[in-house]
């Protein structure tokens, strides 16, 4: 019989990553934190498209990278007011592209004549949620934003990554990643697992509306992500939820409190993932506690990075492949999130 190992170190097929272009399009997808976007257009990069942002009429508005005359970079140019109503102004040759993407004005053309339709560009939706401005390349999304009861909720103090961080991974992978819980002992022995126990959890696995939920049992090193400081271990309840197919929440509650880990993915592309992290916790609520925690949380994030990073295929290989060998009943909240991106046709061809 043969090996089963296969390196892909080359790209997915143009099958694979087209499939995984359209299947993660018609979802809300983070581009941007919110308060990042000022007065000035900018430039933003979702499934292999360069798109433009720009704030005007109180609202974000998403459009094409691309003017439609010479295929110009909108993002080069500003916002102008055209009869009245603002508008993008390409920084070529002046034309102006309002808030539904229609041509607003052709300062060449000649005096009398109408604006040609062909001169429209798409206008794409948008929302700002959680801080983050998210994107939507569909007329409609299939899933509404998962909740965050805790973003709002005044009893848990919040820390957002001042930058979003990049991993030259796809989205899936990532997420996948932070919901594998039998590489603990493994990638962070000694602050969340240990190898002399790396038995996995007993995990329930089950669908919540547009979330996968996983809930398992789980005795840690004490520390810092597990109610606090102190020694030996202590028991967790675990509970995961994943916002399909790119936004993840990981709720730790132990006796001394509750962390959240909460991170949304944006796939620039099959191969370059921009990660947004919200931490949110309600014990050691002390603000200049904050840096503590930031430090040991990006400690475990570039533990994790060389290995998420090192994953082949790039895009996960649908199960009809056999590429994979997940085991039961450990690798269980892997499969089943496998098996609804399939079912949501993200994961379609190696
Ligand atoms: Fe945009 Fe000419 S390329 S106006």
């Amino acid at each position: 019989m043969a090996p089963r190992t296969q390196i892909f170190e080359d790209r997915p097929s143009d099958e694979a990553i087209a499939g995984f272009r359209a299947g993660m399009a018609p979802f809300w997808h983070p581009v941007m934190e919110s308060a990042a976007l000022t007065e000035a257009p900018s430039p933003v990069e979702l499934l292999g498209r360069r798109l433009v942002l720009a704030r005007f009429d109180g609202a974000v508005h998403v459009f094409p990278d691309t003017c439609a005359h010479f295929q110009a970079q909108l993002s080069l140019g500003k916002v102008v007011v055209v009869d009245g109503k603002p508008a993008l102004q390409c920084p070529y040759h002046g034309w102006a592209f309002g808030a539904d993407g229609r041509c607003a004005r052709i300062p060449q053309l000649p005096e009398g004549r109408a604006i040609p339709a062909a001169a429209d560009i798409p206008a794409f939706r948008a929302r700002e949620a959680y801080g983050l401005i998210w994107v939507c390349l569909e007329a409609e999304a299939t899933f509404d934003l998962p909740p965050f009861p805790e973003y709002d909720d005044d009893t848990f103090r919040k820390v957002r990554l001042a930058e979003p961080e990049d991993t030259a991974t796809s989205s899936t992978r990532m997420i996948m990643g932070t919901l594998d819980d039998t590489h603990f002992p493994w990638v962070h022995e000694g602050i969340l697992g240990d190898q002399d126990h790396p038995e996995p959890p007993d995990h329930e696995v089950w669908r919540e509306g547009s979330q996968l939920v996983l809930r398992y049992e789980a005795e840690q090193p004490a520390g810092l992500f597990n109610g606090g400081a102190g020694n030996g271990s202590v028991k967790l309840l675990y509970t995961d939820y994943v916002g399909m197919p790119n936004v993840i929440r990981l709720v730790k509650d132990s006796p001394g409190g509750r962390y959240v880990i909460w991170l949304a993915t944006c796939p620039l592309d099959w191969n370059r993932t921009r990660n947004f992290w919200i931490f949110a916790r309600n014990y050691d609520m002390a603000p200049e506690r904050d840096a503590t925690f930031t430090e040991m949380a990006a400690h475990v994030r570039m533990q994790d990075k060389p290995i998420i990073e090192s994953q082949r295929p790039w895009l996960l290989p649908p199960f009809w492949s056999k590429v994979e060998l997940p085991i039961r009943p450990g690798d269980l909240p892997l499969i089943q999130y496998q098996k609804w991106l399939e079912e949501l046709g993200i994961v379609t061809a190696i």
